[in-house]
């Protein structure tokens, strides 16, 4: 009997993590890296965050709260969901979780049995198709290609709807693609939906608020309200607060699937922590005016970045809407040869050739679900991914 559970020989670990671990090895080997894969804002947590969890720490708010997250938080969370997407949820409709990573693992395990198939556009979040993988679920992919903005054709996605669909995950702003559905486009999708009342919807806003060039963002079931009862909208204080480590995400959605996640969670972790919890009611609650400050910041890298790619031998790199990545195509480098002699036949040996050949640690397309592209995160400094990107030019310049 193998030690080991079966479920696991259905996973693969995160390539996003293997990248910088890959990247952290060589720099500890002497090699100057610069690393474009981690998913995380390179700024602080702002201060008035920070000392809202201090202030917690110190008036013994150190316990074991409800689970599925304090009074105040579910307010807080209540009251954004009413502010900015005009979404009413009551108290009893509201999640927190340890990230919204665990918002969505609940939701799978709460929901899917053997053989219920989830919707996933590709490209993907890596941890989407191991998640539904560990729940039983099969993952159906429908591919999102370049020449129509890494978005879902609607009728490409009608057909992948089955008797088996149970869910249907949208990620708007995407990570890897940065790719964001207007207004139009989600009308075109929400209107399938309208057509398939057995299809859930699970959005993941996660980058809600990284979106550039007034670039206006809504949420499924703020702009279609038929498919409010069959909505779970997921969001959480990482990306936009500067709060990866803290680990605070949430869900508003129906009644009956919020208790059972909390059911799920009350047996695995319990709540999230109480620290974290004070910090994200001042996060949510509080100044909101750094977001547009450092949406600036990554709009000018943004577009630093997608100009220099574009400059690049055998990269095509479009214009992302929002999130902080951007995922060019290196179709041009495919077939060409390194000059070390050794042939680029996918997006993960171009990639390797960019970590050492020219010290630069991007992600390839294929852990995305969709080659040959690969993903940088420019969630670091300016400075460094003007660096990388003429590191970029020279290593694509020197492919014979
Ligand atoms: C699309 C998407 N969803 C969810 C998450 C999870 O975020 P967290 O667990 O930090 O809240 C991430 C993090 O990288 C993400 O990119």
């Amino acid at each position: 009997m193998p030690f080991l559970a079966q479920r696991l020989a259905r996973i693969k670990p995160s390539a996003t993590m293997a990248v910088t671990m890959k990247a952290r090895a060589l720099k500890a080997a002497g090699r100057e890296v610069i690393g474009l894969g981690a998913g995380e804002p390179d700024f602080d947590t702002p201060q008035n965050i920070k000392d809202a969890a201090k202030r917690a720490i110190d008036s013994g708010d150190t316990k074991y709260t409800d689970i599925g997250g304090t009074p105040a938080l579910k307010k807080a969370i209540v009251a954004k969901f009413k502010r900015e997407n005009g979404l009413d949820y009551g108290i009893d409709q509201i999640i927190a979780s340890t990230g919204g990573k665990q918002v969505l693992f609940n939701a799978f395990l709460a929901t899917l049995s053997a053989g219920d198939e989830v919707i996933i556009p590709a490209p993907y979040w890596v941890s989407y198709p191991d998640m539904v993988l560990l729940a039983e679920g099969t993952p159906v992919f429908v591919p999102c290609p370049q020449n129509n903005g890494f978005k879902l054709v609607p009728e490409e996605f009608e057909k992948a709807i089955t008797p088996r669909t149970k869910w249907f995950l949208l990620n708007s702003p995407s990570n890897p693609s940065g790719a964001a559905y207007t207004k139009a486009e989600l009308k075109a999708i929400t209107d399938v939906l309208l057509r398939h009342p057995h299809v859930w919807v699970m959005t993941d806003d996660m980058y809600e608020h990284l979106v550039y060039d007034d670039f206006e963002f809504w949420s499924p079931a703020q702009l279609e309200p038929r498919l409010y009862p069959r909505t779970l909208t997921i969001n959480g204080v990482s990306k936009a607060y500067c709060m990866t480590g803290w680990r605070i995400g949430y869900a508003g959605g129906p009644k009956e699937l919020i208790k059972a996640m909390t059911d799920i969670q009350g047996h695995s972790t319990s709540n999230p922590s109480s620290i974290s919890q004070a910090a994200s009611v001042e996060a949510l609650n509080g100044p909101q005016d750094f977001i547009p400050k450092n949406n600036a910041v990554f709009k000018e890298r943004r577009d630093l970045v997608v100009s220099m790619l574009n400059q690049a031998d055998g990269i095509r790199c479009p214009m992302p809407e929002g999130a902080f990545y951007v995922y060019p195509s290196c179709a041009g480098t495919i077939g060409k040869t390194t000059p070390q002699g050794k042939r680029i036949e996918t997006d993960e040996d171009f990639v390797t050739y960019l970590l050492e050949s020219a010290g630069v640690a991007v992600v390839q397309g294929s852990a995305f679900g969709l080659a040959p592209h690969f993903r940088i995160s420019y969630a670091t400094s300016t400075e460094a991914l003007r660096d990388a990107c003429k590191r970029i030019q020279k290593a694509c310049a020197a492919l014979r």
